[in-house]
């Protein structure tokens, strides 16, 4: 979806993914000591909000001025505080190796971005950090078409397969990389069976 799209999207009243966190980001959030952590395509600021709730200094980032403005609305509702960027991932600029996590919710990017985004958040978090990614597969296309309720993107290129976390992640011990289907119940816009990757990973030494 282009910008618009998005900013369309979160004017709306009700939240599209809901207030609460995804549930696999949860459950691994959960086993993980609070530090920093970069949350980006962060949307509404579910994941965000959640993890400050729970210690994490949250640094968050996406292209949406609308998201931005009902992630902070979730954060002080919940008595938190977030730091939301707004700019294109392709902008995203921080110190080396400043983060202990990486939560990449959903986060699909355009095809051709998807390569730089995957380097740029690993230059980024620190030798030892997390990365914790749950994300639409391939396989999805055929769930959506079977019910465009549980929502994701129609591109196969932005959706993700095993193979592409392996070659983006190379240099993580994967502590978990699947492809599954679930069922989502997540707002408006995640209803419904689907298939996703899930991957786990602890950075063990900077890209050669
Ligand atoms: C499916 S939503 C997921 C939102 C959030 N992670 C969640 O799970 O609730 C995808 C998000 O990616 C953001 N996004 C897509 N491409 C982007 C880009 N190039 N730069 C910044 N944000 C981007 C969109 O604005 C949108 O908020």
């Amino acid at each position: 979806m282009s910008i618009n799209k998005w900013d369309e999207r979160y004017k709306e009243a009700q939240f599209a993914y809901g207030k609460e966190p995804n549930l696999f980001f949860k459950e691994w959030l959960g086993k993980y000591l609070p530090g920093a952590i970069l949350m980006p395509a962060e949307g509404e600021g579910r994941n965000g909000v959640y993890a400050a709730q729970q210690g994490w200094q949250v640094t968050a980032f996406d292209q949406s001025g609308e998201g931005r403005a009902k992630a902070l609305l979730l954060a002080q509702e919940r008595g938190v505080a977030i730091d939301y960027i707004v700019g294109d991932l392709e902008e995203l600029e921080f110190a080396p190796e400043s983060f202990d996590a990486v939560g990449l919710i959903y986060a699909h990017v355009d095809a051709d971005k998807k390569a730089a985004f995957h380097h740029k958040l690993d230059a980024c978090l620190k030798t030892g950090g997390v990365v914790l990614l749950e994300a639409f597969s391939k396989q999805h296309v055929e769930y959506n078409s079977a019910d465009p309720k549980v929502g994701g993107p129609k591109d196969p290129d932005m959706l993700y397969s095993i193979a592409e976390v392996v070659a983006g992640f190379g240099n993580y011990e994967r502590l978990l990389l699947v492809e599954e289907e679930i069922e989502l119940s997540e707002g408006k816009y995640h209803n419904g069976k689907g298939s996703v990757v899930r991957f786990v990973g602890i950075k063990k030494c900077a890209r050669v």
